[in-house]
């Protein structure tokens, strides 16, 4: 861009010289300006310009490069030489050659009009083409630019050039002009730019359709990590720049990430290409993007093939897919394989023979002829004066490097033209060339509607005539007829060139394989047909595509390794969005697909398994009955109450004994029962929560201490009672009538409280069953909520109130030689009771789930059995084996007892029994 910047201002520069009083030693007569050359150009081409109406201008890489001079300033300055023969260039000129011939021929094209050509050879480099540019401006090649001074036949419009840098420069010098010029292969989107080349127009579709046609591909092969290397010019790196817009475009964002970008140098350079092979070698991207001309492509490759790099999908821009230069079969190893897309195919009638119909013999001026023919022979023509050289990809060094080979042997002349294998001669994959064709045609269309112009239907005002006249018009009046709708049919094909100069025309994707004579094939693997628009239609055939890798199968181009599912992207901190870590799902979180974003939550009840790569049920956990522990605390519970029972039985059997009668048979009985609801509750404990057993447990757990500990302390207070008013007469009397009545209130008012309790715990803040599900994330622990805990607490903390009163009143008359020594009986078991309480509290805070509720059922049993064993069994053992001391003043005291054999009653109770005065009191 910068060149076609300077190349403009010296144009502009060179224009104004004219206007500058020469310095010449002569002096001149006033007012006379003097036209002087400034340098000469050497321009070589085909130029056909007499007995002709009008000349199409034409510019072709005939050449790969110029010659580079050392130091330019030292000498004159001299138009450089070329080098490098370009056998594809060659045959897009001789299309050209022929299409202006079937023009001419046509009679329903221009009729009575001769076209001829001014064809010039580009070199396929920029200040050739700027040369180029001038010398059409001016008509001939040795005078000023600016002026035309020529006479001979007008020039109608360009055709040309061939890249996009060239077409750029050369539009920006002849859009000065507001000259016609149609491209043949420029693709680069910049050239829809109406504002900046407002005369260019061409017959191939933008790169825009081309990129957007790549990213299709990378995407529909699932190709997430793809590398680029562009062309230094105005093709490759705009093509390129388009490429990763599409991408971005077509795909979530992130989804195909650039793995690395690569220009190939202009002006050839082997540490410059030597980086560009090692980027290639160390990229894990198997899918390369390469938008460079076949031209700028070939030294590369030449590295590539020296770094024996392989097992690369390469893609192809359209400069290069079907290039003789690169599809070479000692290239296949590195580039078989490449999926590329090429421009329309066409055939052109006739042009295999107009190819073979060149000699050198025939014109001694023709030195493009005699150059083809010796680069095609490999030999030397008699007297040529062009140095013959076949080598093109050796000599691409510049000046240093450069070597002109002669051929020891010379050109008979009688070479076999059709023997060749030369891609001159080879019109199977007409494609850039049928776009030369096409553009000579729209030139040809855009004359022929000038001509067709009627007066009254002329476009032009301000003019003399509303026509143009078809002898004599202004480029800018042909530019008019070319810019509207040019639409026209060459070979069977419409062509539309819209206003912004474009053409839409589908491509091809081709796949390069090995047919069976070793040489490439461009197989036809698909179809991309755009408008440039989000619409599009692509069309691959898989099967028939070849794999160059050793699975031939569609390769993977990853940054990394998918993730698996269970497991989720994670960034790595400045790289692209492709490259990431795989980072396992957290605890009750899941990915069940592969390169997950995220981890999902398991839903409610459910929790990840071990690989986090899908949900399982969440085990549930409670004291079942069916367990071991669950079925244990049952048997004991049952037989606890069934020993209850069966000291119930032996109480009711007995219940005329003095023992059980003075120990009041009710409260024995109500004591009983309470033991055996609590013994009972235990069960409530065990199984599935549900809500009513969460209420139930507690509540009835509850009462039944309060009615156990009432009774028991109805009992203690008798006792006490009972030695207090012993001394007296009057006393004993009232003990006698009120006492029993005392009892039944103490009992009465406890549980009363109790059930008043409990009954507002259950109504303001009764418990609940509750799914647990914070504690252990794996498990759902079934659970009872307790509501209200100071609920629960003044709920046990009254029964708490009654033992103590228990203990301390049963503490008090342990020593009073009463009532069977019931008192210290009642101590011992309110100590049991205690021991067992206290110790559970750490206990049960310190468990969770189902031991938890466990810990509480011991607790329950312990301190059930504790009072069963305190309270009855010493009774139970008198009157089941010792009935002899079951008599009135044994059991008040009033005889004394002798046996010393005395059983002890309990583990727990006889220890101490025996060191007191339980002995006395249970001697006969
Ligand atoms: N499209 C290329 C550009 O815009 C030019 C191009 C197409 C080309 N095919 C080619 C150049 C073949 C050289 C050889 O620059």
């Amino acid at each position: 861009m910068a060149h076609t910047k300077l190349w403009v201002l010296l144009v502009l520069y060179v224009g104004a010289l004219q206007y500058l009083p020469a310095r010449t030693e002569e002096a001149k007569p006033e007012g006379e300006e003097e036209c002087r050359l400034l340098g000469k150009f050497d321009l070589r081409g085909y130029v056909e310009a007499e007995h002709t109406d009008h000349v199409i201008g034409g510019m072709f890489p005939m050449h790969f490069r110029t010659i580079l001079e050392e130091d330019p300033t030292s000498t004159p300055p001299m138009s450089p030489q070329c080098e490098g023969f370009n056998f594809r260039g060659y045959r897009w000129v001789k299309a050209m050659i022929l299409a202006i011939r079937h023009i001419n021929k046509d009679p329903d094209i221009l009729p009575n009009i001769t076209l001829g050509y001014q064809i010039y050879d580009t070199c396929y480099t920029m200040s050739k083409t700027v040369e180029n540019s001038l010398a059409f401006l001016t008509g001939q090649n040795e005078t000023t630019p600016v002026f035309r001074c020529s006479s001979g036949a007008p020039l109608a419009a360009v055709v040309g050039a061939g890249g996009s840098t060239l077409s750029i420069a050369s539009s920006r010098i002849l859009g000065l002009y507001y000259f016609p010029q149609v491209g043949y292969a420029s693709s680069s989107l910049l050239l829809s730019d109406k504002y900046q080349f407002p005369t260019y127009l061409r017959t191939i579709p933008s790169d825009n359709v081309q990129s957007q046609g790549m990213a299709i591909l990378v995407k529909h092969f699932g190709w997430k990590w793809v590398g680029t290397i562009a062309a230094d010019d105005d093709y490759g790196k705009y093509g390129v720049k388009a490429f990763k817009e599409k991408i971005e475009k077509i795909t979530r964002s992130g989804e195909i990430c650039i793995a690395f970008s690569e220009t190939i140098p202009k002006i050839y350079s082997r540490t410059k290409i030597q980086k560009v092979v090692e980027t290639v070698k160390d990229t894990n991207a198997t899918v390369i993007v390469v938008y460079s001309s076949d031209i700028d492509f070939h030294p590369l490759v030449e590295e590539f093939m020296i770094s024996n790099i392989s097992s690369k999908t390469w893609i192809a821009s359209e400069a290069w897919v079907t290039s003789a230069l690169i599809a070479r079969p000692e290239y296949f190893p590195l580039l078989g394989g490449a999926i590329g897309f090429g421009v329309r195919r066409g055939h052109i009638p006739g042009l295999k023979e107009f190819l073979l119909d060149i000699h050198p013999g025939r014109d001694p001026n023709d030195d493009l002829a005699i150059e083809f023919w010796q680069s095609a022979f490999n030999c030397t023509w008699p007297n040529a004066s062009i140095p013959y050289n076949t080598d093109n990809r050796k000599n691409v060094t510049g000046h240093e490097n450069r070597v002109n080979f002669t051929s020891d042997h010379f050109c008979t002349g009688e070479e076999n033209l059709e023997e060749l294998n030369n891609t001159y001669l080879d019109v199977s994959e007409l494609r850039i060339t049928y776009n030369v064709y096409k553009a000579v045609y729209a030139v040809a269309h855009g004359l022929h509607q000038l001509d067709l112009c009627t007066e009254d239907g002329g476009p032009f005002t301000g003019t003399s005539s509303r026509c143009a006249s078809i002898d004599e018009f202004e480029p800018w009046q042909l530019m008019y007829y070319m810019k509207n709708k040019m639409e026209f049919t060459v070979l069977n094909e419409t062509v539309h060139i819209d206003e912004k100069g474009d053409v839409y025309t589908p491509y091809d994707i081709l796949n390069w394989q090995m047919n069976g004579t070793n040489d490439i094939a461009f197989v036809n693997v698909g179809k991309f047909n755009s408008s440039g628009a989000e619409d599009y239609e692509f069309m691959v055939y898989n099967d028939s595509i070849f794999w160059n890798n050793p699975a031939a199968a569609n390769p993977r181009s990853t940054c990394n390794d998918n993730c698996q599912p269970g497991f989720r992207k994670g960034i790595q901190q400045g790289k692209p969005s492709c490259c990431y870590d795989c980072i396992k799902c957290a605890e009750g979180q899941f990915s069940n697909v592969t390169d997950a974003r995220e981890c999902n939550p398991c839903p409610e009840d459910y929790w990840s398994n071990a690989d986090r790569s899908g949900c399982l049920h969440k085990e549930v956990e409670f004291l079942a009955y069916e367990e071991a522990l669950g079925t244990t605390l049952i048997v004991l519970a049952v037989f606890g109450a069934c020993v209850v029972l069966s000291v119930t039985g032996v109480y009711i059997k007995h219940r005329n004994t003095a023992l059980v009668k003075a120990n009041d048979r009710e409260l024995s009985f109500l004591i009983q029962f309470s033991l055996v609801i609590t013994l009972m509750t235990s069960i409530l404990f065990i199984g599935k929560p549900v809500d009513w057993s969460c209420q139930s447990r507690q509540v009835s757990l509850a009462l039944g201490f309060s009615l156990c500990l009432s009774c028991v302390l109805g009992k203690t207070v008798m006792l006490l009672l009972t030695h207090l008013a012993k001394n007296s007469k009057v006393a004993e009397k009232a003990r006698m009538v009120f006492l029993p009545i005392f009892q039944k209130i103490i009992v009465l008012l406890s549980v009363l409280t109790e059930v008043g309790i409990c009954t507002a715990y259950l109504i303001l803040r009764p418990p609940r069953m509750n799914k647990n599900t914070q504690f252990l994330n794996v498990k759902i622990i079934f659970e009872c909520d307790e509501g209200s805990i100071i609920f629960l607490c003044v709920m046990f903390g009254f029964d708490v109130f009654l033992a103590i009163q228990c203990f301390l009143t049963a503490f008090i008359a342990r020593k009073l030689p009463n009532n069977f020594n019931e008192a210290k009986f009642v101590t011992f078991g309110m100590l049991v009771f205690f021991i067992v309480w206290i110790s559970f509290v750490p206990a049960y805070l310190s468990t969770r789930g189902k031991f938890k509720v466990a810990v509480e059922i011991f607790a329950i049993l312990a301190s059930s059995f504790g009072l069963l064993g305190c309270i009855f069994v010493p009774k139970c053992y008198i009157i089941l084996l010792k009935p002899l001391r079951n008599t009135e003043e044994i059991v008040h005291g009033k005889a004394a007892t002798n046996d010393k054999s005395a059983p002890p009653t309990s583990a727990s109770c006889t220890s101490e029994v025996n060191n007191t005065t339980v002995s006395t009191v249970l001697e006969d």
